[in-house]
């Protein structure tokens, strides 16, 4: 019997090791410079053929219970703006199942809508062109042109016009994941009232930094990255005890840590795998996150891992 047509993308999720904010631009957004990684916490988005003139949602995974199910789901509008843009009805069942904590600073939600992009485009065989996706990835959102491409990639306007960077090694990670999610806009408007009406300067890229994980140097990017997330500040206004998760991870051996993207997943940077495994073991029973995952660095991005048509 021949299997039943699906397609099934792996998509990670991504830390980023710079956010630099500028100040608030007249459409909502803020102009950044944005250097993304991606690490290797997966979601797996499915796409199977259905009858129906909408996308049809489930998902699982730990925080799924909080994913919205609609046509709000940037994986449900991934699948819609692809076939508007080929004129086709958006008939597919799409599942996705979650590693990556939701609402959690690591762009989930986009790594979820980068990969129904690409299991809806095999599944119809829309054969779209690259560049093509990545302009629909960034109608979606400011991060999911990197969900594609994963990597390392500098994120300059919104987020959305990469650059591919250079990375010259492995580093190893501890994700220290919270209880509950924060919301991006939220964690924006605070950065913005913290720094109140004082005019701030052009977000600029880290030259030690990009040196550092062009290196693939551990100890000479720890050194970079405290201070690299403008976000930082807001996160811990909101929610004080990642100030305590922050501490925990420190005084058990990161060699640095930082709040990821808006939070309020804190990441902690290693020497090692081993001093990783340490670590997150650690930060569990800290009492201060929810859970711990140690995980590498640099991830690729999208990937087609089961296509049967
Ligand atoms: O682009 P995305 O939909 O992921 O952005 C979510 C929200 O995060 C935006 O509505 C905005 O409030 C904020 N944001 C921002 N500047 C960026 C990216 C996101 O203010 N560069």
């Amino acid at each position: 019997m021949q299997p039943a047509p699906a397609v099934t993308v792996r998509v990670p999720a991504k830390v980023n090791v710079q956010l630099a904010v500028g100040g608030p631009r007249p459409d909502g957004f803020h102009d950044l410079a944005n250097v993304f990684l991606a690490v290797g916490l997966y979601d797996h988005v499915t796409a199977r053929p259905a009858d129906t003139g909408a996308p049809e949602l489930t998902c699982e995974g730990p925080g799924s219970e909080d994913v919205p199910l609609d046509g709000t789901n940037l994986a449900a509008r991934a699948a819609v703006i692809l076939a508007e843009h080929h004129g086709l009805k958006p008939a597919v069942r799409l599942h996705i199942a979650k590693d990556i904590p939701v609402a959690g600073g690591m762009a989930g939600g986009s790594a979820d809508a980068a990969g129904a992009l690409l299991a809806c485009d095999a599944l119809w065989g829309t054969r779209t062109p690259r560049d093509v996706l990545l302009g629909l990835c960034a109608r979606l959102g400011s991060d999911v042109p990197f969900s594609l491409v994963g990597g390392a990639a500098l994120g300059r306007g919104r987020g959305e016009q990469l650059t591919e960077l250079p990375v010259g090694g492995t580093f190893h990670w501890v994700f220290a994941l919270a209880d509950g999610g924060l919301s991006t806009p939220a964690v924006y408007r605070e950065c913005d009232r913290l720094r109140g009406p004082a005019p701030v300067p052009e977000p600029e890229p880290h030259p030690a930094l990009l040196a550092a994980l062009a290196a693939g140097d551990p100890h000479a990017l720890a050194a970079a990255l405290p201070h690299a997330n403008d976000l930082q500040p807001a996160a811990l206004s909101l929610r004080p005890p990642l100030a305590d998760t922050l501490d925990a991870g420190l005084r058990g051996g990161a060699l640095a840590g930082l709040v990821s993207g808006s939070g309020p997943t804190v990441a902690f940077l290693t020497a090692d795998a081993g001093a990783a495994r340490t670590l997150a073991g650690t930060l569990a029973a800290s009492g201060t996150c929810r859970t711990a995952r140690a995980t590498t660095a640099p991830a690729p991005g999208a990937t087609t891992i089961v296509s049967h048509a």
